[in-house]
């Protein structure tokens, strides 16, 4: 096949994409939107439309599209030579910037993805506590793997905590090796606890899980159920590093786990990501400190990348900076606010469900508890989400990521656009 790839506009673009990738996507999102450029809260499609940014690349987009001092440290590091597979100083320097401001990394171990990170954090449990099985959370996110795809987004509901795959391709067996429990649910937590002690080796748990705050006593039981009962308590800090608070969500809640993983933010918009843990848990990465049968390989060509490296260590450095998350909180509370007043205006029942620098409408008159209250009125969501981007607010499906580069007017613009939206979601629901 031969492609025409010079000078195409954008509708010659996705019906390129539509030939040559799986769904004309690449999996992520709808594949009708394809971004040419992003620079600060805006990005502009192949069209030249332009739509304040509350996708930021899921997440990792912190510090704004294109900061000016990242983009600087990268092109500096680019032009030295972009991946070396021995060590490199800029990973070196990232990592003791990690230790210094996550409260379980006494030592990190880097990989590319969020998912790798994830799915390496449950063997280090395994690895560490010799014991097989891991509990997670129903509607809880930690990528890709067999495991991590165990009840992430389950559209049929089974009895906890029998778990459901949330794709094919996964061995059956893999749901023998997972509970499920309600987030925000301790005593079911304890309960299974007490069933499956002997072969249990972890909890692994989005302290904020998705756009579901934890309540009062949530975390600090799991850490008192993991701590009597020798579990690993992960933390997946993939969104949550860096975004919470400097020291993430084991900083902004108050609670430290036994490891944490993170990602997004700490790669600056490249792929990197991390795991983070106490000291001799972490161990089981060396083979000189665990010895042979205990030692959990773990290698990967891009780990540790100098490039991403770089454009990490400058956005952790622009995020330090004095007021950066009083303005962040600033900016998503505006439009928390923003968002409950015009939907309490127009009588639509629903919640604003989340933390400034990440949240989401859900349509429902419920409390956001779990995964099950968090769902709300999926076909509404859909018509917003999408008549939102027609006014140009980009968002992903699931919630609105807000950035340090976010302005007032991009508030304003972004709240009178919503404004536009709930008007004609009521007309079309009057009609
Ligand atoms: C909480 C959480 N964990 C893990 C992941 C997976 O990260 P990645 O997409 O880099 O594999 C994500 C991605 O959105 C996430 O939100």
């Amino acid at each position: 096949m031969t492609v025409e790839t010079e000078s195409m506009d954008g509708q010659q673009v996705v019906e390129l994409a539509r030939r040559v990738l799986p769904g004309g996507s690449t999996g992520n999102v709808s594949h009708e939107l394809v971004i040419a450029e992003g620079r600060g809260g805006r990005v502009w499609d192949m069209d030249g439309k332009e739509y304040v940014d509350f996708l930021l690349g899921s997440g990792p987009m912190l510090v704004g599209h294109a900061h000016p001092e990242v983009l600087a440290a990268v092109q500096d590091r680019v032009a030295k030579g972009t991946t070396f597979f021995a060590n490199n100083e800029d990973a070196i320097r990232l990592a003791a910037d990690i230790v210094d401001a996550v409260a379980c990394a006494d030592q990190v171990r880097f990989v590319c993805t969020g998912s790798e990170a994830d799915f390496y954090a449950m063997r280090l449990a395994r690895a560490y506590t010799g014991r097989d099985k891991i509990l997670k959370f129903e509607g809880g996110y930690h990528g890709m793997s067999d495991y991590g795809l165990m009840s992430t987004s389950p559209s049929r509901s089974s009895n906890y905590p029998r778990p459901i795959a949330d794709s094919a391709g996964i061995p059956k067996s893999i749901e023998d090796e997972m509970l499920i429990a309600p987030y925000n649910d301790l005593e079911t937590v304890a309960g299974l606890i007490r069933e499956h002690r002997d072969d249990l080796a972890g909890i692994m748990v989005e302290a904020f899980q998705r756009i579901i705050p934890p309540q009062p006593g949530f975390l600090e039981g799991l850490r008192e159920l993991a701590s009597d009962n020798d579990l690993v308590l992960i933390f997946d800090e993939v969104v949550t590093g860096f975004r919470l608070a400097y020291g993430g969500a084991q900083a902004f809640y108050g609670v430290t786990p036994d490891v944490c993983t993170m990602g997004k933010s700490i790669g600056g918009g490249f792929p990197l990501a991390a795991i983070g843990g106490r000291a001799e848990i972490m161990a089981h990465f060396d083979k000189g400190a665990v010895g042979e049968d205990a030692f959990l390989t773990q290698i990967g060509t891009l780990s540790g990348n100098p490039v991403a490296a770089v454009a990490g260590r400058k956005t952790l450095e622009i995020l330090k900076r004095p007021g950066t998350y009083e303005n962040l909180f600033r900016t998503g509370q505006a439009l928390m606010d923003g968002f409950a007043a015009i939907l309490d205006d127009a009588g639509i029942p629903a919640r604003v469900s989340g933390t400034p620098p990440k949240f989401e409408i859900v349509f429902t008159d419920q409390e956001v508890v779990d995964y099950r209250s968090s769902m709300g009125d999926q076909e509404m969501a859909s018509r917003c989400n999408a008549l939102l981007r027609e006014r140009g607010v980009l968002k992903g499906e699931i919630c609105f990521y807000v950035s340090c580069a976010h302005t007032e007017e991009d508030v304003q613009f972004t709240l009178d656009a919503f404004a536009d939206t709930v008007a004609e979601l009521s007309r079309s629901d009057a009609a």
